[in-house]
Parts: structure tokens; sequence; C-alpha cells
């Protein structure tokens, strides 16, 4: 069984590129399960309803966020529209697990594959360099008790490579595949783990590439030399869609492959 990871996608240039090229991927490898990073759909800073039900109709099966998940409060409403409506779109798009208690919406999502599969996607947030949420380590031990799909994918959102390596080697052989975002910046690091666990610290940004991490350089540049305050808009050129493809098998949930895909506008 294939699946296919998406990195974070940033802005209408992120977006068109999935538009353009999903598709064939999808059917080039045969993907069973697509899930994408959407934190930085909308406009580089946040999801809104509207685009995450634009991305679904794109073929992509679960959304998963990060620290930019609350930039578009609109966002807010839709996912606390999912409580008790299992059914709904809405509950495919999460935020971090490991948030605090009581946040809008959900952190992983159980459902089954068109061919009967059942997976679990989890979201998770790292802790160094970014803000004080609830153990990522311990957390993921607490909900891999109540899962039973033995297909299960973290999306772990973080800054810091050591932590990403670590979460990796902590969930090996428990979960499917363990891949990295946040830093928009694709690792030449993916491997299977030995106790069949894929793994990579960053699968890299779907989105604009002459900028910094999706947003203009000018921009950031004027930041760092600055420190003044600054509009940030999403770069425009060089766009590129960055996902990964882990093979697994659907009955043991073990990966038996992973594939870094980086696929530029023609
Ligand atoms: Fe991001
Ligand atoms: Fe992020």
């Amino acid at each position: 069984m294939r699946i296919l990871f998406v990195g974070d996608i940033f802005g209408r240039p992120g977006r068109t590129i999935v538009h353009e090229r999903l598709p064939e991927l999808q059917r080039q490898h045969s993907v069973e399960l697509t899930i994408a990073n959407g934190e930085n759909s909308a406009g580089g800073f946040g999801i809104t309803p509207q685009i995450a039900e634009e991305l679904f109709e794109l073929g992509i099966d679960v959304i998963t966020t990060g620290n930019h998940v609350w930039d578009k409060r609109e966002i807010i409403d839709y996912l606390n529209s999912a409580n008790g409506n299992e059914a709904s779109l809405a509950r495919r798009v999460l935020r971090p697990a490991n948030y605090p208690a009581g946040s809008p919406g959900f952190g992983w999502y159980e459902g089954r594959t068109r061919s009967g599969v059942a997976y679990c996607v989890i979201n998770l947030q790292g802790r160094v360099f970014m803000t004080n949420n609830d153990d990522p380590f311990r957390f993921a031990d607490q909900l891999l008790k109540q899962i039973t799909a033995k297909v299960i994918l973290v999306d772990f959102h973080a800054e810091a490579t050591s932590e990403k390596i670590a979460i990796g080697w902590y969930l090996e052989g428990r979960v499917t595949a363990v891949l990295g975002t946040h830093t928009h910046v694709p690792t030449a690091d993916e491997q299977v783990l030995k106790g069949g666990t894929a793994v990579q610290t960053d699968v890299g940004m779907t989105g604009p590439y002459d900028g910094v991490i999706g947003v203009q350089k000018e921009q950031i540049l004027a930041r760092f030399l600055t420190n003044m305050p600054a509009r940030f808009e999403a770069a425009t050129d060089d766009v590129r869609l960055c996902a990964t493809l882990i093979d697994c098998d659907p009955t043991t949930g073990r990966a038996t492959a992973i594939q870094r895909i980086m696929l530029r506008q023609d």
C-alpha cells in the first residue's frame, strides 16, 4: 500500500502546483492514501474552511497543520463543527494533538481507505524552539494505546532536527512513518528504520522556493536587517511540489520503502 505525504502547502502557488501535479502523481504511484500539511495554504499563514475543502477536492484525504493553524480565525468554528460529527470533512483537518487540552479540533484521525484499509494520521508538534505544548513523546504513547489501525502516519511539526530524529527512533516499530514538517526545507535523510518505521526529518515545502521558506525574500531580508515589523507575502517563483512516498504492508503497518519527491512547475 502506498501513502503520499505532501509537505507544507504554501499560499496560492503551492495550491496551484498541487492542482496541476497531484492527480498524475497519485496515478503514477497507485497512491491509496494522500495526506498534506496545510498550515500555510492560505496566503502562507493558516488555512480557511474554503481552502481545506478545495484541498479535499484535489484528492487529499487528511490535512495536518502546525503552529500556523490559528492564523485564520475562521478555521476555529470549522474545527469545532467536527465535534460529534465523525463523518464531516472538518474532522479530517487536524491541529497538533499535544496542544493544550480543550483546544478546538482534533489531533488525530482514524479512517479507512477506498479499499478498506484502516489507517490513522497523527499530528504532533515539537517543543524545541517552539511554544510549550504537552510532551509529544508521551502524548504519542497515550494515543497509541487507543488506536486500533496498523497503518499509522505521524506528521511531526517541529523546528529542531534533533527532536525530529529522536521521535522517529522513539516511535520505531510502533508507527508506519514519522515525517517532519515546518522547516520547509526537504532533507535527504529518508530511511526505513529496522523496526519498519519510515522517517524523514523534513518533507519540504510545496510552494515558491524563490524566497525565504515561502515568503518574498526582500521582506524577510528587511526584517533581518532592521528588526522592524513587516508584512509578509508569499513569493511567486520557482514553485515546487515536495512530497514523500511510503510503501507499507497494510496488514502489519510496517513500512518497506520511502522515496523523496520534488517536482518543479514546468
Ligand atoms: Fe509550514
Ligand atoms: Fe510551521
